[in-house]
């Protein structure tokens, strides 16, 4: 369900990001209460194009009254274009509640190490972890390692440098450009394994940390993600989140010999919907909005995780997903956008969450 939130602050962070300050009113902040790391999803018509796009808030939900997103603009990108060009203050987005599962929990008391990774503006949800763990956690460290082209393009230089001013050495950044020369070449080039592993040898120790977060695009996520991994890291305490649909290691999952024509059950806000599907046809996700259901959704690429639901009863198999953790698929999870039945009666649920 999309709410109309104003517009209350359009900031310029970089010649090609702004950031969007929301104002939720009262009667909505239940349902807009969020954690750090998660996302809203916009949807807009632009030139007659119904477009919904997701972006992480970089605002804490401990340490920030307002909730903020920032939004990149992206080669062609319609959304993106539109928000850095036109979007104004008190402008009305129609907003999704926030979604996601890029966080850890995180309470007082608590005295960990966190490792970031992000590139570009992947540092957004990190921005909003970072705040809320140093508000929180008064014992636990941060470290952040931070790639972007050069410095102009550094989103949240500021806000950065202050929380680092402010921490009392809890928060350290490290910043590693691609085009921009520093004097010690450990901080030029790209974010990957090789480098990190450097940075571990002669900087700052990574492998220690209790937890990692990386967002930004897939080919870091990826190299980064394998070293921790082989670096004997347990899995659950490396949370990714992607920027966008991944293309390299689209790991399809669906039988491509199986052909089971089903009958579909869709359970959306206490109201069940029938229809028939192929395994082989539509996702779920879009056999729904054709049937007229009003499904959530944002990437149709197995990243978001907004069109989330559960399957209650028979089988469904997704094509690709990036977004839930083996416990979710599991309990039979699945990113309905990448999912196709399996099973000849198959109920899947959108309001068990
Ligand atoms: S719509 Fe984003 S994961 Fe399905």
């Amino acid at each position: 369900m999309f709410y109309n939130i104003k517009v209350q602050k359009v900031t310029q962070e970089t010649p090609e990001t702004v950031s969007v300050t929301l104002e939720i009113p009262a009667n909505l902040k239940e349902h807009f209460k969020y954690k750090q790391g998660q996302y809203l999803t916009f949807k807009q018509s632009i030139n007659a194009e119904e477009l919904r796009r997701s972006y992480s808030l970089s605002s804490s939900p401990i340490a920030d009254e307002n909730l903020q997103v920032a939004i990149k603009q992206v080669e062609g990108g319609k959304f993106s274009t539109w928000a850095n060009s036109e979007l104004k203050e008190g402008d009305v987005l129609e907003t999704m509640t926030p979604a996601g599962n890029f966080f850890t929990e995180i309470s007082e008391g608590q005295k960990k190490k966190y490792v970031l990774f992000g590139a570009g503006s992947g540092v957004t949800p990190l921005l909003s972890i970072i705040k809320t763990i140093l508000a929180v956690e008064k014992e636990s460290e941060v470290v952040l390692v931070y790639g972007n082209r050069d410095n102009a393009n550094i989103i949240f230089n500021n806000q950065l440098n202050q929380l680092v001013g402010s921490s009392n050495g809890r928060f350290k950044r490290i910043d590693v450009l691609s085009r921009e020369n520093n004097a010690d070449p450990l901080f030029n080039g790209r974010i990957g394994k090789e480098k990190c592993i450097e940075i571990d040898l002669k900087h700052e120790k990574i492998l220690d940390a209790n937890e990692f977060f990386l967002c930004g695009p897939e080919s870091m996520i990826m190299d980064i993600k394998g070293w921790l991994e082989a670096s004997n890291i347990a899995k659950g305490n490396i949370h990714f989140e992607l920027f966008t649909t991944p293309v390299a290691s689209a790991e399809k999952t669906v039988d491509p010999n199986a052909k089971i024509m089903s009958k579909v059950t869709v359970i959306m806000d206490d109201e069940e919907f029938e229809f028939d599907l192929s395994s082989k046809g539509d996702s779920i996700l879009d056999a729904s909005v054709d049937a007229g259901i009003d499904v959530p959704y944002s990437c149709k690429g197995a990243v978001c995780c907004t069109c989330k639901a559960k399957v209650i009863e028979g089988s469904a198999r997704m094509e690709m997903n990036y977004a839930l953790d083996d416990k979710e698929v599991a309990d039979g999870y699945v990113l309905t956008c990448q999912a196709h039945p399996t099973s000849e009666k198959c109920v899947v649920d959108y309001d068990v969450i």
